[in-house]
């Protein structure tokens, strides 16, 4: 039996956590406001997203450009409900209507939207039994309390390095974490400033 799931498991690519996220020079996805305006949100490293990245993007922003291929990465979103609610709050209660797309909250009452899967348990443990489903690649959109959960079960950040600083915001991990090392697998720099620094935890077998 053990035999037969080992061979299972190397026929069927495990499906990956990554925490793709925009961040400042001083680590945070946001400011105290919970606001993101201070990153160029126009150039190269946009362009990047849009022919790279296109799940990544908000519904409308996809309807706009014509965009409705599936993903090239993720076919799935991960988010905390504080980020999800900032898309709520401007009227897109699922942002990513492309994407299954996963809300965690301790309150599921509060968190509604067309086609969302609301989890109000643990969300490692989700995260682990996702792993385990047959399917893509999984984003982890944010925010900071959710990736510090769920950094064990990351796999790989591509962080897009914006050239401002924030001072105080939004930790791009935002928790007592056992941080493992990082390994740097890529990187990238775009002319208008943006840098796209890719990691993978170095963790150790067992
Ligand atoms: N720069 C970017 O690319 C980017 C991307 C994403 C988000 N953001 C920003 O990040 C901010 C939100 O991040 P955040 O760190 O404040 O919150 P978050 O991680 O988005 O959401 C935290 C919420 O997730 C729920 N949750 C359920 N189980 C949890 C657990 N075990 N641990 C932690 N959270 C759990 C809780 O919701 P309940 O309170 O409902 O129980 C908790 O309040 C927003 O301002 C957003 O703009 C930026």
């Amino acid at each position: 039996v053990v035999e037969h799931d080992i061979r299972r498991s190397q026929e069927r690519e495990m499906r990956t956590l990554t925490y793709f996220v925009a961040v400042s020079v001083d680590g945070f996805i946001a400011d105290a406001a919970g606001a993101f305006d201070a990153f160029p949100m126009q150039g190269p490293h946009i362009d990047a997203i849009v022919a790279e990245y296109p799940e990544t993007l908000p519904g409308p922003v996809r309807a706009q450009l014509g965009l409705d291929g599936p993903g090239r990465h993720f076919d799935t979103v991960l988010q905390g409900r504080r980020t999800w609610q900032v898309g709520a709050d401007q009227g897109l209660p699922n942002a990513y209507p492309h994407l299954r797309n996963v809300v965690f909250t301790r309150s599921p009452g509060a968190v509604a939207g067309p086609g969302l899967e609301v989890v109000a348990g643990d969300p490692l443990a989700h995260v682990r039994a996702l792993k385990e489903q047959p399917g893509g690649g999984i984003w982890l959109c944010g925010g900071g309390a959710l990736a510090a959960r769920l950094l064990p079960e990351i796999d790989g950040f591509v962080l897009k390095l914006n050239p401002v600083l924030l001072g105080r915001g939004v930790p791009l991990v935002d928790g007592e974490v056992p941080a493992p090392a990082l390994e740097r697998t890529a990187a990238r720099d775009f002319p208008s400033g943006v840098s796209w620094l890719s990691y993978r935890p170095v963790r150790s077998p067992g």
